[in-house]
């Protein structure tokens, strides 16, 4: 019997991403304050907007390296060996991608053979699940907690850990809960990764908004560098999320099998788009350390009302991202945050988009204006009194 189906099975089986369920429901009304959409409400900074406009007035308009132009992998690596640590070789051991998104669709498929386990620590970004089944890898979730701040413990990874597991997958600071890690933490999971031999794939996109502390890349601790793969990007902490350039760092073994998949599909990243790239790295340090400050004033004054208004919410050392508890409520994730949506016209992401476990919880982003903030958090707090008078 032939198949008529002319989706994939595979694709078929793929639910759709809560987020855009949920904003189904925004389309098309006013009056939304939206903490919904993760991404900064800052325009790209004006040089770099500028670097982009003068690449075309000189012509720049060509394909490049399947790698991406030299020069800005000659600057991404002296990036990452500044803020991160690792030394890679501009030649052979970085790809620049169409976002992290490519740059972590590419790494699964190079390294997936069907029936391959794929750990990751979940509530998680939303594409995680859906590109590991893509590539015919069976995903396999470890839960978090808000107790342990949504950090993952080594422990919890090791119990998920089976004759097919192939690699793990770590994002800190996480979306959507801005977990993060300390350095002894990470050690136990990379010592975990070199027994078990396992290569890491480290989402790091939050990296540069990271509040108090250090940011520590599992990469650079003692023989990580060997079976990890670095995924690195510009949209969050540059504000680039339009110029979708991201990047892979790891062994040339590994860089070299994305590349084969990269060169057949995306064939190059947008040349505009890497020279703008370029000017981040050049001059776009200081700009991006004041963005840093405004996420962290907003962090600091939403995250206070979330907890306030009962809504316990611990404070996210990374991202722009507060993952504040509802059951104080007694709503469920999808039902608080659909009868907030109709009540005050506040939108936020059930827990639920991100993972089974994200139920009880709900992500506000904090990239929006102050003013937005603070309309936003009045009217949540009155929907939760008038919720919990019944
Ligand atoms: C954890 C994480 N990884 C990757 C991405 C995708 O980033 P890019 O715009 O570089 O494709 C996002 C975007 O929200 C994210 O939150």
């Amino acid at each position: 019997m032939p198949n008529t189906n002319p989706i994939a099975d595979h694709v078929a089986a793929i639910p759709p991403s809560g987020i855009r369920e949920f904003f189904e429901l925004v389309q098309g009304r006013t009056d939304i304050i939206s903490l919904g959409v993760g991404e900064p409400d800052f325009t790209t900074p004006w040089h770099i907007r500028e670097s982009a406009i003068y690449a075309l007035e000189r012509g720049k308009t060509s394909y490049t390296s399947n790698l991406g132009l030299l020069n800005l992998r000659e600057s991404i690596s002296h990036y990452i060996a500044h803020f991160f640590g690792p030394t890679y070789r501009p030649d052979n051991e970085i790809l620049i991608t169409m976002g992290v998104s490519e740059a972590l669709d590419l790494a699964l498929r190079a390294i997936i053979n069907p029936g391959d386990e794929i750990i990751y620590h979940e509530p998680c970004y939303v594409s995680y699940s859906p590109s590991i089944a893509l590539t015919h890898g069976i995903p396999v979730a470890v839960e978090c907690n808000s107790q342990m701040k949504f950090s993952v413990t080594a422990a919890d990874i090791e119990a998920a850990i089976t004759e097919k597991s192939k690699a793990l997958i770590l994002n800190f600071p996480t979306n959507p809960t801005g977990g993060t890690m300390t350095r002894e933490e990470l050690q136990a999971i990379a010592n975990l990764a070199v027994k078990h031999n396992l290569i890491v794939i480290t989402d790091e996109i939050y990296a540069e908004l990271t509040f108090e502390g250090e940011h520590v890349s599992i990469a650079s601790l003692p023989g990580m560098q060997e079976r990890t793969i670095l995924l690195h990007g510009f949209s969050k902490a540059y504000a680039m999320t339009g110029f979708r350039i991201g990047f892979g760092c790891g062994p040339e073994s590994l860089i070299a099998a994305m590349t084969r998949i990269h060169q057949y599909s995306m064939l190059c990243a947008s040349i505009v788009s890497q020279e703008a790239a370029l000017e981040a790295l050049r001059n776009g340090e200081e700009p991006m350390m004041e963005m840093r400050e405004e996420y962290r004033q907003r962090r600091n004054l939403m995250v206070n009302a979330l907890n306030e208004m009962g809504l316990t919410c611990h404070l996210p050392r990374g991202s722009f991202y507060a993952f504040p508890s509802v059951q104080s409520t007694g709503l469920d994730s999808k039902t608080f945050a659909t009868r907030l949506l109709e009540a005050e016209n506040v939108a936020a992401v059930p827990g639920t988009a991100f993972g089974d476990c994200g139920e009880g919880f709900l992500r506000c982003c904090f990239a929006a204006g102050f003013d937005q903030i603070e309309e936003a958090i009045e009217r949540m707090a009155r929907f939760v009194d008038n919720t919990k008078k019944g």
